[in-house]
């Protein structure tokens, strides 16, 4: 495979897997680019507009899955696992994708959904066949409760499925499904199952992908002995206390381990999992070990509220349960949640807010997991009723890019020539591309700005971190490295606020970045500054510069 990504041993950053030196941007493709007018964003879309990434500065993307799939959850249930969806092109489309940003320098990581496939997935097909073909324990089948009801209680994630079984009348036995009946659950104690899933992933790795976003492994494992769950919770651990059995159990880490070692037949490739895990003890076990995951993205992040003591508390448990070894994974969104700038904009501040995030998340030491038009700072797409598709609500998410202004081009904002199948963002007037990009204090210049400065920097990068003692609805730490040292801090009050604990002193020239482009000069009052409402600023520090 030829070297691609940036050498980042070049500029002294880091001599690690690439992995830890990059930025990697996730893309939903139905809402990217559409490029044949049908109102579905597709692979040749992207293809076409891989330069916005290289200008963003990131390292390399993420694509949702764009496999085989009759759509009931929007790619989420795999009909054929080595084929392209005739809605987002061909096989050759996606090599030539694949081949486009490797000559660009970029990556490509794909989804793998191993825990599921679709009900129309010829396995499915053969094994709900009869209780005798040849794939039935491919899939997860019992007999009724003795009542004649489902096997024990466990329900799908998705509230609205109630049930996590479905009962197959012909053959007289339920399917457990974790999320849709459309999605019935894979048996991964079948070594079939294991083997057939391996040649998924040698397929891609022999295509030239870099990587693997591995969808809702901690339920890769289940209970062998079926046993009820405590409680009916379907939401993921909130409020949960105490063991689950259709997830996270020992047999989900053999797995783990076994696909770990196909991938690493092919070298320097990535797997980053979706784990989704509301306690970060538990969730870095999948990453310590160093031997199954090398990235998990952290919920418990994900869902924090508007309040500075929460992010600084839950940083420094993520790195007390880190393993030295292990590094940490970044997001602030994705396709299942609701938008940033929405989730903390209900005071009409969402825009700010998003910045303030969009700094800290690619400051912090780790891998920043950027979700595609949160660099534009977009909020949801309203979505009326009439209009919703998804049975968990999260359409809202996963609007289309818009490129150009609406009022220039039409509701399609760039993305498409047609209506798009969801609207674009609430906004696309103002927060298109072509406007932020020619607007050196917009959203997307400062995320470029901020990759330029992260790339430059050794700190940044590779640097530890160092978390300082927080002043109320204040975060602040430092990362250093031989040759720079950094404190960035974030002012989460919507009033202005003193930040301690600057070392020597700092003038203008000193503020390497901030979230406030116009923001009046610093003023300094015995080593500590005054941050503006919402702001967020890296400072340079001056080694030695007196404590
Ligand atoms: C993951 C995906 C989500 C999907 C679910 C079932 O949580 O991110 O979109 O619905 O898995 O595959
Ligand atoms: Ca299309």
């Amino acid at each position: 495979m030829p070297k691609v990504g940036r050498p980042v041993e070049a500029d002294g950053v880091s001599s690690g897997p690439w992995w830890r030196g990059a930025v990697i941007y996730q893309i939903y493709p139905r809402s990217f680019v559409d490029s044949n007018g049908d109102g579905i964003g597709d692979l040749p879309g992207i293809s076409a507009h891989l330069d916005y990434l290289v200008d963003l500065g990131v390292d390399a993307l993420w694509l949702s899955p764009f496999y085989r799939s009759p759509m009931a959850d929007f790619g989420y249930d795999v009909s054929d696992y080595t084929d392209v969806d005739p809605i987002f092109g061909t096989l050759e489309d996606f090599d030539r994708l694949v081949e486009s940003a490797h000559a660009r320098g970029l990556r490509v990581i794909v989804d793998w959904v191993p825990n599921h496939t679709s009900e129309h997935h010829a396995w499915f097909v053969n094994s709900r066949s009869s209780r005798i073909s040849a794939q039935r324990n491919w899939y997860i089948w019992r007999d009724p409760a003795p009542d004649g009801g489902p096997p024990n209680n466990w329900q799908s994630q998705f509230p609205r499925v109630g049930s996590g079984w479905s009962f197959d009348e012909p053959t007289g036995q339920w399917y457990l499904h974790s999320y849709l009946p459309a999605q019935p659950d894979l048996n991964w104690d079948n070594p079939a199952v294991v083997e057939a899933m391996s040649d998924v992933l040698r397929f891609w790795l022999r295509r030239g992908v870099d990587g693997f976003r591995v969808d809702v492994p901690q339920r890769l494992g289940k209970d062998r002995a079926f046993r009820d769950n405590p409680g009916l919770a379907n939401e993921p651990l909130a409020g949960f206390v105490g063991r689950r059995y259709d997830e996270d159990q020992p047999a989900t880490h053999e797995h783990l381990r076994g696909i770990r070692r196909v991938v690493d037949e092919f070298g320097d490739r990535l797997i980053v999992g979706e784990v989704y895990i509301l306690d970060q003890r538990r969730m870095t076990t999948y990453v310590n070990p160093g031997d199954e995951l090398h990235l998990a993205h952290n919920f418990t992040f994900l869902r924090l509220d508007w309040d500075a003591s929460a992010f600084r508390r839950t940083l420094i448990e993520l790195e007390q349960s880190l393993d030295p070894a292990a590094w940490p994974a970044w997001c602030l969104g994705n396709h299942d949640h609701s938008r940033i700038a929405s989730r903390f904009g209900a005071d009409g501040r969402g825009q700010e807010r998003a910045r303030l995030i969009g700094l800290l998340l690619l400051t912090l030491r780790g891998t920043p997991f950027i979700y595609y038009g949160d660099e534009l700072g977009l909020p949801d797409s309203a979505v009326p009723p009439d209009l919703a598709l998804d049975i968990h609500d999260r359409d809202r998410a996963r609007g289309p890019i818009p490129w150009l202004p609406t009022s220039r081009v039409g509701l399609g904002a760039g993305f498409s020539r047609v209506v798009p199948w969801l609207p674009v963002a609430s906004n696309a007037e103002i927060l298109n591309v072509d406007a932020q990009a020619a607007d050196p204090t917009s959203t997307l210049s400062m995320y470029r700005a901020i990759l330029r400065l992260r790339r430059s920097s050794t700190a940044l990068n590779a640097g530890p971190v160092e978390y300082l003692d927080g002043a109320r609805e204040m975060l602040a730490y430092r990362r250093r490295s031989d040759f720079e040292s950094w404190l960035i801090a974030f002012n989460f009050a919507v009033e202005p606020r003193l930040l301690e604990g600057v070392q020597g002193d700092v003038s203008d020239n000193d503020v390497a970045f901030t979230t406030i482009p116009d923001r009046p000069r610093l003023r300094m009052y015995r080593r500590r500054i005054m941050l503006e409402p919402l702001e967020g600023i890296v400072l340079r520090q001056h080694q030695g510069g007196g404590a």
